[in-house]
Parts: structure tokens; C-alpha cells; sequence
């Protein structure tokens, strides 16, 4: 062969490989899927499978990993994605707080793919209240889908302990006490806790705070312009003290289910929960405004204390492609419709199908679209993980001393480390 034509075959056998290389280049993903999160409880771990199911019927090839971290409001499982995230051992997607939780803690840290383009490209940009846009964004981009609102301030009741002993669900703190001592006296557990995780306290200390000074000065606190040394503040920590009177003798060593199923059983009289709870009651076969009722938590009616579950797609994630998969079915109306009447919790799209959501979730959506919208403390909206976690530390030792001047100026500094008080 002359040197010109081996010049040729050697061109073309190039061209070749390189075409190959390019078809192969770009190799398919494997059929997987991880989804990380923390719902392993009744109603919310029902609610993910049912999610699933649908993923499945859609990617029947797909096969989804369920890497579930048990402990409520993520207790344990935010710190096994933090080892994880800071390994490079990305999940595929992950529940993650809309709010300070996803900004502070992935978005600023540039763990995050933007989705801007995403919810552009599905058409979701006016499907959903620009108030929960406005949370899941940073830098002019948006960072995470979320597949559900849930409210944090419901008091929860059981209605036969009320009707028996002639009372009404509190509407004020004031009530609140009046009604706990009417039960205390009939020997009834008036308040159910579990708070073998601090959070449950730091989730009813956020509605003592909210009943305590009213939404516009709850907002106060997360910017620094209402006075955490304040009178409000001071009185919402007597408030707690109070309450802590009231409560169920085992209450250190139960997590959030076994606590509001003291309320369902018939051993309490009331829990201040999120609505997960709601979906909780209802795998104990207990159905809304029959076996259990629901208020506003005391001194907080007109106001909705927010929070919402996303997920979002982490930099690194080793099957992208049908994370974004998942994550179309979590933004969908599908996905949320079949999500969260079992969940008991309210599509954060506007144009959830009403006819699916019991009377509680209906109140709940009825109540989300007119209310004064104000973000949770305890479940990452209001502030960065830092700021909650100092006031976890302080509600544990609060718990055990009720050192209300002492816990207050520990919260007084805590929102001077969070940067937003002088
Ligand atoms: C919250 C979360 C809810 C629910 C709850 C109890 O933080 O947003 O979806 O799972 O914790 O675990």
C-alpha cells in the first residue's frame, strides 16, 4: 500500500472510532433512580409509594431506590445527606425544604442544578403562587420542585374527649390554659408532645410564637426587625413553659406518631402538629371532623404557618436524566393529586382537583389561599439550618430547666450568629 493510500485507511479508520466513541460517548444512564427522604411514618410513607406507583407505570424499567432516613422533619436524615453531599455521593434527588433549608444550605454552598429552565420547559411558571416561586428561588434562578404545602399551627383534638367534658377547642392561649385545666381535673392528658426529637418543641414553640405576637411580627423575627428580647418573645416562652405542664409523663421518649396517637386513642386531648399528622390519623382508619377535629393552633387563626416539601436535582447525581423524570411527576398535577390527599398536605400547583381532598385539606386550601402566609421555623422556611438548630439546643435545655430569661437570650444571640440582629 502506498504511504498516501495507508494515510487514507488510517483517516478513515479515525473517522470511524470517532463516530463510534460519539454514538457510545454518550452512554446511556443505567435504569436507576434514588430518591432520598424522610417519610417512613404512616400517611407520609403511603404517599410516596403512591407516587412510585405511578413513576413506575410511566418507567416501568426504571428501578427506584427508596433511601429513606427515618426521624421526623428530617432529624436524621439531614445529616446523612450532608455526609453524603459532602462525599460527592450525591442521592439522585432529595426531599429538601423550600425555604432557608434548600437556599442556605445547597443552593449558596452550589450543590444544586437551577431548574429555571425546567419549570420554563414544563410550562409551570404560572402553575404555581408566586410566593412558593418566590422560596424556592436564588439569584434569579429556581432551585428546587415542590410537591406539596403543608400547614405546621392545626391543634388537633379528639372530639369525643370535648363533647363528653362539654368543652370547645381553644381559640386563644388564654382558652388554650382555661380548657387544660378543665381536663387536667378529669385526670385526661390535656397536650400530647413526643419530643424524643427536640423539633417537635421548636414546631410548638413556632405557634406559641405566632399566637403570642401575630403574624406581622413573627415575620419580624427572621429579618431582625422585631426584638427577640422583646416582651412577645418572653411571653411566648412563659407560654411554652406553661404548656410543658401539660403534657404526657412519657413525652421524652416518643417520636410525633405515638404522640398524636395518644389524641387518635382516645389517652389525650390534643397535639399542635403539622398536617402530616392528618394523613397519619387516617391510616389509623380515623376520618376528619368525625373521630378528630382540627383548629388553628391558639391565637393563630387568619395566619398559615407554611412549610413545603421539594425536591431538587443535586450536582453530581449519577442518573440526572430520570431524576428529572421524578421530578416532573413531583410537579405535576398527577403526581401532586395522587400525593397529597394521602400525605395530608395541599398541592403547592393552584389547580389541584378539590374533589380528591377530604374537608380538612379543603379548609386547609381555603384557608392557605386567604390567610396570612407566614414560614415555619422548626421545618426550614423562615431560617438557615444554623439558626434553627441553636434554638433546638436551646428548647432542649428549655425543656429541662424553663429558664425563660435564660432562653431568651440565648435566642437573642442566636439570631446575632444568624446575622439578621444586631
Ligand atoms: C416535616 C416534613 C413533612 C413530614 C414531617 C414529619 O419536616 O415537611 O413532610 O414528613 O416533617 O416527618
Amino acid at each position: 500500500m502506498s504511504k498516501k493510500n495507508l494515510a487514507y485507511v488510517a483517516l478513515a479508520v479515525l473517522m470511524v472510532a470517532t463516530l463510534a466513541l460519539g454514538a457510545c460517548g454518550k452512554q446511556a444512564e443505567e435504569p436507576k433512580l434514588e430518591i432520598f427522604s424522610w417519610w417512613t411514618g404512616g400517611g407520609e410513607a403511603e404517599g410516596l409509594t403512591a407516587m412510585y406507583g405511578i413513576f413506575t407505570a410511566k418507567h416501568p424499567d426504571i428501578e427506584i431506590i427508596n433511601a429513606t432516613v427515618a426521624g421526623g422533619a428530617g432529624s436524621n436524615a439531614k445529616a446523612v445527606l450532608a455526609t453524603r453531599m459532602q462525599a460527592g455521593d450525591p442521592p439522585d434527588s432529595f426531599q429538601v425544604h423550600a425555604g432557608h433549608e434548600l437556599i442556605d444550605s445547597w443552593v449558596k454552598a452550589e450543590k444544586m442544578e437551577p431548574l429555571t429552565k425546567f419549570f420554563k420547559d414544563n410550562g409551570w411558571l404560572d402553575k404555581y403562587p408566586q410566593g412558593v416561586i418566590d422560596i424556592l428561588s436564588y439569584g434569579g434562578d429556581i432551585w428546587s420542585v415542590p410537591v406539596n404545602i403543608h400547614r405546621s399551627n392545626v391543634l388537633w383534638y379528639n372530639k369525643a374527649i370535648f363533647a363528653d367534658n362539654g368543652l370547645q377547642p381553644p381559640t386563644t392561649l388564654a382558652e388554650f390554659f382555661t380548657v387544660a385545666d378543665a381536663l387536667q381535673a378529669k385526670g385526661i392528658v390535656p397536650l400530647s408532645l413526643g419530643d424524643s426529637g427536640i423539633w417537635t418543641v421548636t414546631h410548638l414553640f413556632e405557634s406559641v410564637l405566632l399566637g403570642s405576637m401575630g403574624p406581622a411580627k413573627y415575620r419580624g423575627l427572621w429579618d431582625g426587625t422585631t426584638d427577640w428580647n422583646g416582651p412577645e418573645v418572653k411571653s411566648a416562652l412563659e407560654s411554652l413553659s406553661k404548656m410543658l405542664g401539660y403534657v404526657n409523663t412519657d413525652h421524652a421518649s416518643l417520636e410525633w406518631q405515638p404522640a398524636t396517637k395518644l389524641v387518635a386513642d382516645g389517652d389525650a386531648a390534643m397535639n399542635v402538629m403539622g398536617d402530616w399528622a392528618e394523613g397519619y390519623f387516617k391510616t389509623l382508619g380515623f376520618t376528619p371532623d368525625v373521630e378528630f377535629g382540627y383548629v388553628p393552633s391558639p391565637g393563630t387563626a387568619g395566619s398559615f404557618l407554611m412549610l413545603s416539601d421539594s425536591f431538587g436535582l443535586p450536582k453530581g447525581a449519577k442518573h440526572p436524566e430520570n431524576a428529572k423524570l421524578w421530578l416532573e411527576l413531583c410537579g405535576s398535577k398527577e403526581g401532586q393529586d395522587a400525593f397529597n390527599p394521602i400525605k395530608g398536605s395541599i398541592p403547592a400547583r393552584t389547580d389541584g382537583d378539590l374533589a380528591l381532598y377530604d374537608v380538612y385539606l379543603q379548609s386547609a386550601m381555603a384557608d392557605f389561599a386567604s390567610n396570612e402566609i407566614v414560614p415555619s421555623l422548626a421545618h426550614g422556611a423562615a431560617a438557615a439550618e444554623g439558626w434553627v438548630t441553636a434554638i433546638n439546643d436551646t428548647l432542649t435545655l428549655f425543656v429541662a430547666d424553663k429558664d425563660v430569661a435564660k432562653a431568651q437570650t440565648s435566642m437573642a444571640k442566636a439570631c446575632v450568629d444568624a446575622g439578621m440582629c444586631k
